[in-house]
Parts: structure tokens; C-alpha cells; sequence
């Protein structure tokens, strides 16, 4: 939550309605603030038909960082990542990695859900990036795997295609990222 955000809840007053435009240098030092600052976000329009900002979840000091697009209807009611179909897709290819949810952090792109479930505009991903690069500084990990060309293409700053994406290895910020297919 940002200064101006505690000082008027201090003083009672609601700041859901304020505008609040994240920029890449928020540099919010722990979870729970980052968390606080996605959930009053209507940086985009997309905050007028959430349910629910899905911010993320899973273990915050995991090696793997998973990234997929935007919540779906089933994220959006439940404010969880990936608890939908794609999401029984993803347990089932964890636990054949001998994985769990409790090992890895899992997050979208964008936080809110695109209504009928449409590609994120590029402006609506513009707007929610400095979440997701704030996640990556926080959680550290070793390795991002990115679901998908949204997530693909965001993280790279290219407009490549997946299948070319798949190819290799790439490098976020010195972290290895892989790019695949979304489930
Ligand atoms: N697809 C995504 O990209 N993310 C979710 O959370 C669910 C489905």
C-alpha cells in the first residue's frame, strides 16, 4: 500500500476509488504490501468487472516461479491462480515433476480477469507488469517457466512466436526462463 493510500486509512477514509497507476520503480520491499497494493489497483479497466485480483500463491521462497496469462471465471470467483480446468492440467504435470503447489509460487501476467476470458490487451499488461517484475525481485527464483505467449512475450520484450519461444533457454534478469505451451 502506498504512503498516500496508509495515511488516508489512518484517517478512515476509503481508497478504493483512487486511481492508483503502478510504475516499474514500485519497489515494495515484502509481500503483504505488494499484495495490498494489486488488491486496491484500478490502474485498468479491468477492476470494474473483477471479482476478485488474483494475485498469486503458492510458496514465496521457491526455486520456481510459474507464470501463466490471466485468471479465468474459476480464479476470478476464488481469487486463486489456476484453480480451474487449466489448473488440474497444471497439478497433474507438477506431480509428474514430483512437484506440489508447495513448492513452486504460481502467478498470471495480468491479475484480473479479461471478461469472456479475451487475450489481455497489451495496455492492461503494460499497467500490471510492475506486480510481476515486483514478484520476481521478491521471490528470487531459479528458474521462471512462463505459460504461454502472454507471459512469454512479456517477460522476453519481443513478439515471437511460442514455438520459437520453446526453443531455448532465455534469460530474465539472469534467471533462466522457459517458455511453453499453456495448459
Ligand atoms: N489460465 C491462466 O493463465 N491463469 C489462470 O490462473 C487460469 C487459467
Amino acid at each position: 500500500m502506498s504512503r498516500k493510500h496508509e495515511l488516508l486509512n489512518l484517517m478512515n477514509i476509503d481508497t478504493s476509488w483512487i486511481k492508483n497507476i503502478p510504475n516499474s520503480k514500485m519497489n515494495l520491499s515484502n509481500f503483504t504490501s505488494l499484495e495490498l497494493e494489486a488488491k486496491n489497483c484500478h490502474a485498468c479497466a479491468l477492476s470494474n468487472t473483477r471479482n476478485n485480483v488474483v494475485f498469486g500463491k503458492g510458496n514465496q521462497k521457491a526455486k520456481i516461479l510459474i507464470i501463466g496469462e490471466a485468471p479465468g471465471k474459476d480464479e476470478d470467483l476464488s481469487g486463486e491462480p489456476f484453480v480451474g480446468r487449466a489448473g488440474k492440467l497444471l497439478n497433474e504435470i507438477l506431480f509428474s515433476m514430483k512437484l506440489s503447489r508447495d513448492n513452486v509460487y504460481i502467478t498470471n501476467t495480468v491479475k484480473c480477469r479479461p471478461p469472456e476470458n479475451r487475450n489481455p490487451l497489451s495496455s492492461e499488461v503494460e499497467k500490471c507488469t510492475p506486480y510481476l517484475i515486483n514478484q520476481i525481485n521478491l521471490i528470487k527464483p531459479k528458474l521462471i517457466v512462463a505459460l504461454g505467449k502472454v507471459a512469454g512475450q512479456t517477460l522476453l520484450k519481443e513478439n515471437m512466436l511460442i514455438k520459437e519461444m520453446r526453443k531455448k533457454t532465455h534469460q530474465y534478469n539472469d534467471i533462466p526462463l522457459i517458455v511453453t505451451y499453456h495448459p
